[in-house]
């Protein structure tokens, strides 16, 4: 089939842009926290194992969707299954990553914001009036749509240079750069005094805070921090060659993010530890935790500044892969071309994400199911819309594109070479074990 004609040019272009995707404020700001309240060490073994055993058969899936049918993630099941009852998964995949990019957009601003605050030496005083700088910070009407606008022009500005000339060339500057970066946190925290305690508590596992929760968050985690079940790889994977080895693309994606993820963890976890903080406090971790540290260590409004950077930067990454779902869709669908599409794109999840943003507040308090519309959006798309999207992305691909169209995309028609048993292995967790692993894990958090 056709392909488009701005795609990605190298391998190592798609591998940045799928790290830059994958890696994100999933790995800096949601695992750390989880991994705070669900007990540390037992929390990264579940995760490990979700992600290598369902994820990377399920990225393997969306992988094959996306670049078989060389079209936007709403056109793809048509164009795979045509006349089928499956043009309802076009219009999820398109739907989940702009509700997802609208909160993502919110904390992408506070990013910006931290990253002023820490350069301008706002962070001073007790942990408690940080906590209040925070929430004052993000309940305000104005401030935070103002940043959250800054990063979506700067994610958008991005996208009009299109997919080999933005996506592709800011990854490949900034992902590497992310890792020096991380790295860099990472040795510091670990040399502050009493780290120690907070190195155990990220390779000790602690059975104790394991409910079935735990496995719904560990499970959501994964589908959050490697972008599945929304769109954005079956998107991206079409812009990948022919030639290119889904499997190993894929594996790769899964194990930088996964060390990322790590990496985090390693430059949060000892820091919070040796100044006797409790790790199990939630989504502020990033935001009250480490600016009170930085409060306190030499060089700490540099600090500061280098770690809301690196979050920043990790977030306009995903941010980017999540908005070209919208735009690859609204530009084939509508025949237009990529500066209206961009446009279009970036009013709808503008417009999302100040509704988000206000939620917090008090001017337009908008509450459903007990939850602001932020924190909804922010756990159901981990919860309920990643993972419904991956499991009716594994048995599309598992039930209706059937297993000679699989292996042939998985081997490239024939330029890849993969056992026969591996691609029986990769066929049979696609089919039945991955599908089957997802609803009884949903059904274990729900009922
Ligand atoms: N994976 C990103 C993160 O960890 C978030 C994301 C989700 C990006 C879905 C794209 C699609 O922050």
């Amino acid at each position: 089939m056709e392909q488009h004609n701005d795609n990605f040019r190298s391998r190592v272009g798609v591998l940045l842009a799928l790290a830059g995707s994958a890696i994100g404020l999933g790995n800096l700001w949601r695992f750390p926290y989880l991994l705070g309240t669900n007990g540390g060490a037992a929390f990264i073994i579940i995760y490990l194992f979700f992600v290598f055993i369902i994820c990377l058969p399920i990225m393997f899936s969306e992988f094959t969707i996306g670049r078989r049918s060389g079209a936007n993630a709403f056109r793809a099941f048509r164009k795979l299954s045509p006349g089928s009852k499956w043009n309802f998964m076009g219009i999820f995949v398109v739907l989940t990553p702009i509700l997802v990019v609208s909160f993502y957009s919110v904390v992408g601003g506070w990013t910006i914001d931290y990253m002023v605050k820490a350069a301008t030496g706002a962070f001073s005083g007790t942990s408690q009036q940080l906590g209040s700088l925070f929430s004052d910070t993000i309940s305000s009407p104005l401030g935070p749509i103002i940043y959250m606008l800054v990063f979506l022009v700067l994610s958008c500005l991005v996208l009009l240079a299109g997919v080999e000339k933005g996506i592709e060339r800011f990854s490949k500057v900034m992902m590497p750069a992310l890792f020096v970066m991380i790295v860099i946190i990472a040795i510091r925290s670990v040399t502050l005094k009493g780290a120690g305690a907070g190195l155990s508590f990220l390779f000790n596992p602690d059975f104790s805070k394991v409910t079935s929760q735990t496995f719904m968050d560990a499970l959501g985690q994964a589908f959050f921090s490697l972008s599945l079940g929304c769109g954005t790889v079956i998107t991206y994977a079409s812009y990948v060659a022919k030639k290119e080895s889904i499997v190993g693309i894929s594996a790769q994606t899964a194990i930088a993010d996964t060390t990322f993820a790590l990496l985090a963890g390693v430059a949060i976890m000892p820091a919070v530890f040796s100044f006797g903080i409790s790790p199990s406090q939630g989504p502020g971790l990033v935001f009250v935790t480490l600016p009170y540290i930085f409060s306190h260590l030499p060089l700490g409004n540099l600090l500061g500044v280098i770690f809301f950077f690196v979050l920043f930067i990790a977030a306009i990454t995903s941010a980017i892969s999540l908005i070209e779902v919208a735009v690859a869709y609204v530009k084939e669908e509508f025949k237009v071309n990529r500066v209206v599409a961009v446009i279009i794109s970036f009013v709808v999840v503008a417009v999302i994400g100040a509704l988000c943003s206000l939620s917090q507040g008090n001017v337009l308090h908008i509450e459903l199911l007990g939850k602001n519309l932020f924190d909804l959006l922010d756990s159901a798309s981990a919860n309920v819309l990643m993972p419904l999207g991956g499991l009716f992305s594994v048995i599309f691909v598992g039930w209706i594109l059937k297993k000679p169209n699989v292996s042939d995309e998985l081997t490239s028609s024939g330029a890849v070479r993969l056992k026969k048993a591996a691609i029986d292995i990769i066929f049979f967790l696609i089919k039945y074990i991955a599908p089957v692993a997802i609803i009884v894990i949903m059904l274990g958090a729900w009922l």
